[in-house]
């Protein structure tokens, strides 16, 4: 293959870019799906800390049937959305997928949390509604204090990881 064919083969694909004001568009999506997500993990902490203090069986029953209503699915929305934007903003920017340690640790972490809604805090707050509308409220909390913990810590540290990019390339190049 001569030089110039070769070279238009490396030139010629250009990677696929969001324009300045979508990128803006899908960044600000991407920020406010952060913020509610937070907001939600806040809402959940407020229910389970108060389902445990309190000797109101009426506050603990609120409590419990609320945190299934506000806690899964919106909670859901928000990480998919947020996975959804910061894919888009990653492989249509700069950045990429997989060319940065504190990308491809928040894309994990997202994927992370997400699962762990779905298939863990879904059946727990589900079984703890269902028992509370049956008037049990002797329900013992145990691993639910876990979520409103976590989940807001590791989106704590994804912020940071998004506002200060440390680690650089995940791959040094090997420039010739
Ligand atoms: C784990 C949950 C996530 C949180 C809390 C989060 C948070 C943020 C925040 C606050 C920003 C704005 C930073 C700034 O403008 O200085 C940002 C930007 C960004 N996020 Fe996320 N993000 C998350 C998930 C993701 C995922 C899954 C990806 C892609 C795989 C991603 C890729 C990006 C990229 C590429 C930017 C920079 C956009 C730009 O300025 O061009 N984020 N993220």
């Amino acid at each position: 293959m001569s030089s110039a064919a070769m070279q238009g083969s490396t030139t010629a694909a250009q990677p696929w870019r969001l324009g300045g004001r979508t990128r803006k568009a899908v960044l600000v999506l991407h920020i406010a799906s952060v913020g509610s997500w937070l907001g939600i993990d806040v809402v959940m902490a407020v229910l389970t800390f108060t389902a445990l203090g309190t000797d109101s069986e009426s506050t603990k029953i609120l409590c419990f049937r609320v945190l299934e209503l506000v806690t899964v699915w919106p909670m859901t929305v928000s990480g998919m959305t947020c996975l959804v934007t910061g894919v888009l903003l990653a492989v249509g920017g700069k950045y990429g997928l997989t060319k940065y340690w504190w990308v491809v640790v928040k894309l994990f972490l997202n994927l992370l949390l997400s699962s762990l809604v779905l298939l863990s805090l879904r059946p727990g707050v589900a079984e703890i509604a269902d028992r509370a509308e049956a008037g049990d409220v002797g329900i013992p909390l145990g691993d639910m204090i876990y979520p409103p913990i976590v989940s807001p810590t590791l989106l704590m540290f994804a912020i940071v990881l998004s506002v200060f990019k440390p680690w650089g390339l995940l791959r040094k190049k090997n420039r010739r």
